[in-house]
């Protein structure tokens, strides 16, 4: 049952209509009926009375109607019947020219005989001579006259009425179903023009970057309902631009102030390491607390130059700076970012899985080289000594894939995104000085990201993999599209 009821709101209005339409002819069918019902019986009923008890009463004289009764001047089908004491004794129906006698069984007998005389018209039912009129009029000699007028000429003419009703209103629920449809689709076609707005609104990419919302819905009548739903949908859109515009003016002024604060601090740190460079080669002698005491500036002034480096990088990846694009041979890069790794950490066992063919994609390869470095001081500095670090690359249909998988420890399931949020770090208590700063993996992404590829990590108990994938050809540069951090 809940199937049939319709859904759009375009078939509930038709069905409604129709409805209502078919409610209304089936009314005006039966009033036209009953009306043409009561007129018809009326006429017959007059006819009945004006023929009065003459034609039975003739049949009692039956030499001198031959035994068929006296048809002159009565209707065609006139049923006559003299009854006696109960019984039929003459019974005559007028055909085309005499009466003849009809053959009225017992039963037929028996509804005639229930006829009161009393000279009202009444409908009886005389199976074979169908529905009859009768009226009953006492006669002069004790009998009971009945004069009857078949009623099939008026159900034939009320039937024929029926029938052309029920075309005509057939007819009419057809057309109007039909113009109706049209007329609620023609009506209904601004409220179509809104969901279209509306859907290519939805399909725009608003999350990030700049957006222009110059979606507008084309109906804004406020004399009309969907040009109300219209204006109102305007007027929501003329907001979210709005903000949008607005979210997209701070998120520049952030990044510019990121960027411009990073470069701003590279000078200064440049003039402490030199300083703090030049006091340590003094020759002098030197307290040995004033000696450390500059150890530890340049040292950490190095640390915060490798910092501000980092920011600067992502500030720039935020601003969508177009990346350098050149043939880069990630073998050879895999090879090179291992040997330094190996270097760095002789404790660790360093593995490589290459390809026959050399692996190239199209983009920034000191940015690449980055990457790779990032993942392998990652694999270095949170494992211990001791761990398999195995660095893979191979082809994909339309790019290519490097891995950096180690045997360490393992990163729970519940971190593996958030690791490469920025300034994330998965073991939260250790010091920041042995642990770095979090930034690796938010560059890992973001470079991989400007590259039009994807960087993840899959692990399990015992082992580590993190990936990247670079298509062949990075897409073509968009300014102000802002990676996912
Ligand atoms: N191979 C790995 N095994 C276990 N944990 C890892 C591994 N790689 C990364 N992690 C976890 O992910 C965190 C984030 O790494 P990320 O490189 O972003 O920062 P970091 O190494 O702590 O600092 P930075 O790289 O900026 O010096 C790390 O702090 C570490 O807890
Ligand atoms: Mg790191």
């Amino acid at each position: 049952m809940r199937r049939l009821t319709p859904r759009t709101l375009r078939a509930r209005l038709i069905a409604g209509l129709l409805v209502l339409l078919a409610l209304a002819c089936a009314a005006v069918g039966v009033a036209t009926s009953l009306a043409m019902e009561h007129f018809l019986l009326e006429r017959v009923d007059q006819q009945l009375v004006s023929a009065g008890g003459r034609f039975p009463a003739s049949l009692e004289h039956q030499e001198e109607s031959r035994g068929r009764g006296d048809t002159r001047g009565q209707a065609r089908g006139t049923l006559g019947v003299r009854l006696l004491n109960g019984t039929v004794t003459d019974a005559a129906v007028v055909s085309s020219r005499y009466g003849a006698e009809p053959r009225l069984t017992a039963e037929d007998q028996a509804v005639l005989r229930d006829v009161p005389a009393d000279g009202v018209p009444r409908t009886v039912d005389l199976g074979v001579l169908d529905d009859y009129r009768v009226l009953a009029l006492p006669g002069a000699d004790g009998d009971v006259l009945i004069t009857g007028l078949p009623l099939h000429e008026a159900e034939e003419t009320l039937h024929r009425l029926q029938l052309f009703e029920a075309m005509l209103f057939a007819a009419a629920l057809a057309v109007t179903g039909v113009a109706g449809a049209v007329w609620v689709r023609l009506a209904l076609r601004p409220l179509d023009r809104v969901t279209a707005t509306a859907r290519r609104v939805a399909e725009l990419p608003l999350a990030s970057g700049e957006v222009t919302l110059a979606e507008r819905v084309p109906d804004t009548d406020p004399r009309t309902e969907t040009g109300q739903v219209g204006a109102a949908l305007n007027r929501m859109l003329g907001h979210v631009a709005d903000a949008l515009g607005r979210r997209h003016a701070v998120e520049q002024r952030l990044r510019a102030f990121a960027a411009d604060a990073s470069h701003e601090l590279r000078t200064p740190l440049a003039a402490i390491r030199g300083h703090a460079e030049l006091a340590l080669r003094v020759t002098e002698p030197m307290p040995g607390p004033v000696r450390h005491a500059l150890d530890r500036i340049d040292a950490e002034s190095v640390r915060m130059g490798e910092l501000v480096e980092d920011l600067l990088l992502l500030a720039r990846l935020d601003a969508g700076r177009p990346l350098a694009r050149g043939e880069v041979d990630l073998t050879r890069l895999a090879i090179e970012a291992t040997g330094d790794a190996r270097a760095a950490g002789p404790d660790h066992r360093w593995r490589l899985e290459l390809p026959q063919e050399p692996v190239t994609v199209t983009g920034d390869a000191p940015r690449l080289h980055q990457v790779v470095a990032n993942l392998l001081a990652n694999a270095r500095l949170h494992t211990p000594a001791g761990t398999t670090v195995t660095v893979a690359v191979r082809p994909l249909p339309d790019g290519a894939e490097l891995t950096v998988a180690d045997d360490g420890p393992g990163i729970p399931a519940e971190l593996r995104e958030e690791i490469f949020e920025r300034f994330s770090r998965a073991d939260k208590d250790r010091s920041r000085a042995s642990g770095g700063t979090g930034l690796g993996l938010a560059i890992v992404r973001a470079v991989v990201s400007a590259h039009g590829g994807t960087a993840g990590v899959d692990g399990e108990p015992g082992r580590t993999a993190f990936w990247i994938r670079l298509p062949a050809e990075p897409p073509a540069v968009e300014a102000e599209t802002a990676p996912p951090s």
